[in-house]
């Protein structure tokens, strides 16, 4: 390091400061390339051997260095000169953006979730983690002739910017069916989003500030659960039984905290499958209405149902505190990306609001076909022909895990979804599973991402959309092996002397 920037002729009785003669260095190594882009510097501790300083002065000097953009100092990493002119960057290919980031390892919800995009389409990969719909079931047919029908008859209207608020035409016929079974009155109500996902991260975005209480069913749909960290909030997991969310513990928490916004799934809950029952559907309107929190309903999973009554949905009953939200991903496309919300008064603006500065508003051509394809009763012919579909691949699941897992395992019969909620009945390393069961080709989601808690060592998620009965056969059949393997491995690991 010396031999670059020479650190052997420091003034010490001088006018200069030993930082600004050493700043000074550096910036005019750098300057001259003598240091490269992306290189390494000596640790403030060995600088300040080399240079015979105090390591109070080495860390102000990279400091300073850091300010006038000449460094970038990454934790556990250590200090480098910034990024590359473009010459150097194509040399060292893209390995200095890793110094320019801000570091972000990425999480095992975020890999997991990845993954679950990524490894359906792997041959020979079977794929239990995802609630995707088939496409299989897919309307592609009335769908094209729409497309051709949106193009012909709209022109360039089909391609054309929109308000935030998306499609008029659109949002009226989500106010009319949304007035079929309660959960809007109006087009005004209705804002369209690309997909709910993207509905439920404008409405944590709007409703929460760092530090805000938000109850939320646990276990629940991954999406809430990253959306409602970014914002800071404090979330506090809320358990659901076979009448949907726990109100009794929901009371427990209000008497203790101030809840800003309450997360829940009325019908055909995601992962569990079950409903809110009309009881304690009453229960959280009066106590919304009574102690004014909003709640997010997230409705995707509703009309997929195999049996029981339909659920109504919550917002009908407070639809000043619901914000209602929904999408056709699961019964129609997710690729589609048309999903919408319903609310009203002054968080309605504000998500109108935060949807324009996030990306304008939802692709025009989905929202044109979207729409004609309601108005002609799509929707409900695409339930009739699909339903029967999915209630013979929960069937075919359900009869898997009682051939290759009985005794080991407690599952409720989903009403509706895509899900099904298992519960081992002796705990095991999820994520040692999670590995194992990929090696064997077969994947599912973890309990543990999907839990507030986080600590699920007993519960996973088996989606059932995607594969075949046969398929899922086999697919339960390789995490049963894969469950064996781990359990035989924690045993070995147990009956191992400690060396
Ligand atoms: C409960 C729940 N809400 C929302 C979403 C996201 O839906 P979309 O694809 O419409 O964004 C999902 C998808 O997995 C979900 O399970």
């Amino acid at each position: 390091m010396s031999y670059k920037i020479g650190l052997s002729d420091l003034e010490r009785d001088g006018g200069t400061s030993l930082t600004r003669q050493l700043v000074e260095r550096f910036a005019a190594a750098i300057d001259s390339g003598a240091l490269a882009p992306g290189e390494k510097l000596p640790t403030t501790r060995a600088l300040a051997a080399e240079a015979g300083i105090n390591h109070l002065t080495a860390a102000r000097v990279y400091r300073r260095l850091a300010e006038l953009g000449y460094v970038t100092a990454s934790v556990g990493r250590g200090t480098f000169v910034r990024s590359a002119p473009p010459a150097a960057a194509a040399e060292e290919g893209d390995e200095w953006q890793s110094y320019v980031l801000p570091e972000r390892p990425m999480s095992y919800l975020e890999s997991v979730v990845a993954d679950a995009f990524r490894l359906p389409r792997e041959p020979g990969m079977l794929s239990l983690s995802t609630g995707w719909p088939s496409p299989r079931t897919y309307p592609t047919p009335e769908l094209a002739r729409i497309a051709a029908e949106v193009f012909e008859e709209e022109g360039g209207e089909a391609i054309s910017y929109l308000t935030a608020e998306g499609l008029f035409g659109l949002r009226e016929q989500l106010a009319r069916w949304g007035g079929d079974c309660g959960f809007a009155t109006d087009p005004d109500e209705i804002i369209v989003t690309s997909g709910a996902r993207q509905a439920i991260d404008l409405c944590a975005r709007a409703v929460l500030e760092p530090g805000d209480v938000v109850a939320v069913e646990s276990p629940t749909f991954v999406g809430f659960l990253s959306s409602l960290r970014a914002t800071g909030a404090r979330l506090i997991g809320l358990p659901v039984d076979d009448q949907g969310l726990d109100t009794d513990a929901l009371e427990r928490l209000l008497a203790r905290h101030e809840v800003k916004l309450l997360v829940l799934q009325s019908a055909c809950q995601n992962p569990t499958g079950t409903d809110l029952s009309p009881q304690r559907r009453r229960r959280v309107a009066e106590l919304a209405q009574e102690r004014n929190f909003f709640v997010l309903e997230d409705r995707v999973y509703a009309a997929l149902r195999y049996e029981g009554e339909g659920v109504p949905p919550l917002r009908a009953l407070a639809p000043s505190h619901v914000i209602y939200v929904n999408s056709l991903s699961k019964t129609v496309g997710g690729g589609l990306r048309v999903g919408w919300l319903a609310a009203r008064g002054p968080v309605r603006d504000r998500l109108a609001m935060l949807k324009l500065e996030t990306d304008f508003h939802t692709t025009t051509l989905a929202q044109h076909i979207a729409a004609r394809f309601l108005a002609a009763g799509g929707h409900e012919r695409q339930l009739r022909r699909s339903i029967g579909f999915y209630r013979e691949r929960r069937d075919a699941l359900l009869e898997a895990l009682e051939r290759h897992l009985a005794g080991e395992y407690r599952a409720r019969v989903p009403r509706g979804g895509h899900h099904v909620w298992v519960r081992l009945e002796r705990p095991l390393d999820e994520r040692a599973l999670y590995r194992e069961a990929a090696r064997r080709g077969v994947t599912f989601t973890p309990g543990g991402i999907v839990t507030v808690e986080r600590h699920a060592q007993t519960h996973f998620r088996l989606s059932f959309p995607l594969l075949d009965p046969e398929e899922l056969d086999e697919a339960v059949r390789r995490l049963a092996r894969a469950i064996r393997e781990v359990r035989r491995q924690d045993r070995h690991a147990a009956t191992m002397p400690l060396s």
